[in-house]
Parts: C-alpha cells; structure tokens; sequence
C-alpha cells in the first residue's frame, strides 16, 4: 500500500481545474494504452464544478470511456437529491458523449434490488474478473463525518467484503444509501479524493493526519492494496493540517 499524495491548492476553482486536467490527462493516457477508460464518478456537491469543467473543456475520448457512479441516493433520476440528476445537468452535457457509456445507478428499485443490479451491470463491464474491477480512477469525496461514497460512519456496508455494491442503511439519514464496497474502492488503479471547505478540516485531518478507526472516520479504510491514492484539496479544508514547507 503506497502512502496517499496530498496536493493542495487555492480554492474551489483551482480544486476543478486541476482535476478537470488530471481526469483529461489519464483518460487519453490509458484509453490509448488500453483501449478504454473506466472512470467511476462521486456525488455530493464538490465535483459539480469539475463535471462542467469536462463537459465544456478540452475533449475527453467519451467514445472510449465507461462512466459508473460510486454512489447513489435512494431516490428517483430526476430528484434534485440524485447523484445522476447533478452528474445529468453538468457533465453529460458534453458534446459526443455516447449515453450507453454512462451507467447509472437505478436507485428508483428497492434499496436492494438496485445494489444488486448495478452488480450485474459492473460484471458485464469487467467481464472474466473473478475478484473485484479494476476502475481506471475512482473519484471520492469527503464527508464532515469522514464518511466517503456512502460508506458513513457505523453502518453495516464498512464491514461488506463480498459484494461490488452494497444497499447501506444509514440511520442518520433514516434511508438506504447505494455504494461501492471497500474491496471495489481499494481494488481502483487510482483514487482521487476531491476536499473542499473549512467544513472538512477535521474530517481531512482524520483520514490524513488522525488516529480515527475506519468506524468513526470510513475514509481511512480507502487503502488501494495496487493503486495510487491522492487528495486533491482547497486551501480551507487543509486548514486542520500539519503541512511540510516545501
Ligand atoms: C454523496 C457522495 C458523498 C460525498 C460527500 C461529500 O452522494 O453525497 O458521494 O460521499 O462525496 O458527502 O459531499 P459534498 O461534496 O457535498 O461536501
């Protein structure tokens, strides 16, 4: 297990334009190494500036590109709550980007039933794999709890070691959440975490810096076992953090 990369810049907007570039970058890096991209998308509000980035910039090679989601809300496509509507009104806005390569959790089902399908949807993506896929890059968020996909803190989906994707009841919410498990998430080529706001601080300097168990901060159980591990983070969210002087 590498130690996690930390890079931290100005704001919001640097947060988005750095990452539209790193997501740019390795997409045609790998697509034209591998023939494709598989690229598994984080809700919340965080990426919303970087999916409108991708869909506005430069071109990535959609035609090339599996997009799943690493999470759902336990609600219809068009809810204002839904991961897929965000994702829906910004980055698949981009120009030539084929629907059939945009998977999206159909989170309208049972709780269960969906987990289950978008199992079998990621088992037709990553055919013959026998353990768990392997995403080119999953990208991440960051919780004020430390919770991250929707992995939150004392839930029953952060022991999983089964399932690709898991229905997670989260008492605090007093609903189910869909989420990738930990053995997909620490299974990814690349992950990159994505932390804005002074609203973050302490949960940031738990996964990085702290002593929290994966129970009281889930963020910490993201260790990809062959993978790197970035976190790519504002200013403001860094603020609880012992940094070196470079
Ligand atoms: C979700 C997410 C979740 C998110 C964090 C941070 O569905 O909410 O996938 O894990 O990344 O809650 O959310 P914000 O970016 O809104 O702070």
């Amino acid at each position: 297990m590498r130690s996690p990369r930390l890079r931290v810049v100005e704001s919001p907007n640097a947060l988005a334009d750095t990452a539209a570039k790193w997501i740019h970058d390795r997409a045609w890096e790998v697509a034209g190494a591998r023939g494709r991209f598989t690229l598994a998308l984080s809700g919340g509000t965080t990426p919303r500036l970087l999916y409108a980035r991708l869909a506005a910039g430069p071109r990535l090679p959609w035609e090339r590109m599996e997009i799943c989601f690493g999470d759902e809300r336990a609600v219809p496509p068009d809810s204002p709550e839904s991961n897929y509507r965000m994702v829906k009104d910004t980055l698949l806005r981009a120009p030539g980007l084929p629907p059939e390569r945009v998977h999206r959790i159909r989170a309208e089902l049972p709780p269960v039933e969906a987990a289950r399908e978008y199992e079998q949807t990621l088992r037709k993506l990553f055919a013959g794999t026998t353990t768990f896929p392997r995403f080119d890059l999953i990208l991440l968020g960051l919780g004020p709890d430390g919770h991250t996909a929707s992995l939150f803190p004392h839930t029953a989906g952060l022991v999983e070691r089964q399932a690709w994707v898991l229905a997670n009841w989260v008492e605090k919410l007093e609903s189910h959440r869909l989420s990738f498990s930990f053995p997909v998430l620490n299974a990814a080529t690349e992950v990159l975490f994505l932390v804005a706001g002074a609203d973050k601080t302490w949960a940031l300097h738990e996964v990085l810096q702290g002593g929290a168990t994966v129970q009281d901060v889930p963020a910490r159980g993201v260790q990809p076992t062959a993978g790197a591990l970035t976190f790519l983070v504002d200013r403001a969210a860094a603020a609880g953090l012992v940094l070196q002087s470079a």
